[in-house]
């Protein structure tokens, strides 16, 4: 750390959701290495599903962070109740959920925040919360504690999510600082014409407005691959991209799957090199029955190994048995459908060679870090503007379909383009340039190290 007297004690808040959680999980690691004192708050809903994942009781004493404590990691762990039955789904019910995020969330997290103040012996010096939420303006003041934004998406999502759409939608846009031209198709889905009036649109600016007073974003990416986004941010704001924040990158293990992972090494040990593709929609996006039995024909058609994470809420409201009929004696041992699994250790066996995905962001940087080519599949939220990152910016895969209607032979086409076709070597070298660009970020003097030094610099300077 900048100095070593310098001990700041900072709150960390994820939203409750997967792709969020890791991220968070992983600056906590990151910054109580440097010294720092962390007070980790997980929702009481993720604790639930945390302890069941882990096979264990649902008994609130369980500390995820007891692993990296006993390493001599000063991370403190609590958890907070959103108002709502334990069972109640915050998936299928986020409309609901997320009115309440906004409307009755802040005074709960008022009083919470009150008491950790008034509890913990040394002081509270700053708040990082995810810049989803629309209250630690306020709750940052009120308590005259420093407000961090962490922005765990790319900076390209967080520029343009500041530009409100002009009315007359045109096809490309190029009205936005520091983005060059971006296709309309390439948008975050609620910002698109028709979808302005959802609940998505009202949380994500609202977020957008009120991650303008935040003292400092840190944000999970990295300088070299968006450094035109970037310096224009930075005009405005200060901001630090820090990244890559990941699972790979953190030497200390703690528990974060929401769902029971899947045993998968010893079946891709049984596969040649190279030859498995790797299939997985994250852990939010939903899709409906007739994709998933495309992507199913394709798979089969591809003739290619794989492992499918069909998750237990993959689609809206088709029923269980949304595969085709006979699919799973079809495929054999050519293929392992699982609920669920330890992801980054999938993506890191030798076997793998594709990756199949929604382009979470999360994913993304974790394929980078695998180099891992990618097929894309985006849903929603953020997802196609990583995939315009992904396919058009970096040349590291390929689109399989912009929205829902996809066909079996256009998977299967697709995926033998990525695994066997005569581009896939150009996406190998393009993806391992990538990687070596972000593991660069990350050592001593690399790009995230010197950034999060200034960021400690300029805390230190807000705080005293
Ligand atoms: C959400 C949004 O949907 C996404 O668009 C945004 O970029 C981040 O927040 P999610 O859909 O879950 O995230 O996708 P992603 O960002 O890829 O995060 C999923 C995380 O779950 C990854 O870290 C991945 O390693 C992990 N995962 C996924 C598993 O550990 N096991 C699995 O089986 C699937």
């Amino acid at each position: 750390m900048a100095n070593s007297q310098f001990k700041p004690h900072a709150i960390l808040f994820p939203l409750p959701y997967q792709g969020h959680i890791n991220p968070f999980v992983n600056l906590a690691i990151k910054l109580a290495s440097k010294g720092f004192t962390i007070t980790f708050v997980h929702f009481e809903s993720v604790h639930q599903r945390l302890s069941k994942s882990q096979n264990s009781n649902t008994n609130n004493e369980i500390d995820f962070f007891s692993e990296a404590r006993k390493s001599g990691l000063d991370i403190r762990y609590t958890t907070i109740n959103d108002g709502f039955p334990l069972e109640f789904d915050r998936y299928i019910n986020y409309v609901e959920f997320w009115k309440s995020l906004l409307q009755d969330f802040p005074a709960r997290v008022d009083d919470f925040i009150g008491e950790i103040m008034q509890s913990e012996q040394s002081m509270v010096t700053f708040l990082i919360a995810d810049t989803f939420f629309s209250w630690p303006p306020t709750i940052a003041k009120k308590y005259n504690i420093v407000n961090v934004s962490f922005f765990t998406q790319p900076a390209l999502v967080y520029s343009i999510g500041h530009y409100p759409l002009k009315e007359s939608v045109v096809e490309e846009i190029n009205y936005i600082p520091g983005v060059k031209s971006i296709s309309t198709k390439d948008l975050m889905h609620f910002l698109k014409e028709g979808e302005i009036k959802t609940m998505q649109h009202e949380v994500c600016s609202m977020a957008f407005q009120e991650v303008k007073k935040a003292d400092f974003v840190l944000i999970n990416t990295v300088q070299e691959l968006e450094s035109e986004t970037l310096d224009d941010l930075n005009k405005k704001q200060p901001i630090y991209a820090i990244g890559p924040i990941s699972s790979f990158l953190t030497k200390i293990t703690v528990s974060k799957s929401l769902w029971y992972e899947s045993e998968c090494t010893k079946w891709l040990e049984s596969k040649p090199l190279n030859s498995v593709l790797y299939v997985s929609f994250g852990s939010v996006s939903q899709t409906n029955k007739q994709v998933i039995q495309e992507i199913a024909h394709g798979l089969v058609l591809s003739e290619v190994n794989f492992i499918w994470v069909v998750r237990e809420n993959i689609v809206k409201s088709d029923g269980i048995n949304i595969l085709p009929d006979g699919f799973k004696d079809e495929i054999g041992d050519k293929g392992l459908i699982i609920p669920w699994c330890d992801q980054p250790l999938v993506l890191s066996n030798p076997a793998v060679g594709g990756f199949l995905t929604h382009c979470g962001w999360n994913s993304t940087i974790e394929s980078i870090l695998c180099s891992t080519p990618m097929i894309c599949y985006p849903i929603e939220f953020d997802q196609p503007t990583n995939k315009k990152l992904v396919v058009d910016d970096w040349k590291i895969g390929i689109n399989l379909h912009d929205g829902d209607l996809i066909h079996r032979d256009e998977v299967a086409k697709n995926i033998r383009i990525l695994m066997t076709g005569t581009d896939s070597l150009g996406f190998k070298q393009e993806i391992e340039k990538l990687k070596n660009v972000m593991h660069k970020a990350i050592e001593k003097d690399g790009s995230s190290e010197r950034n999060f030094d200034h960021f400690v610099e300029d805390l230190k300077d807000k705080i005293y």
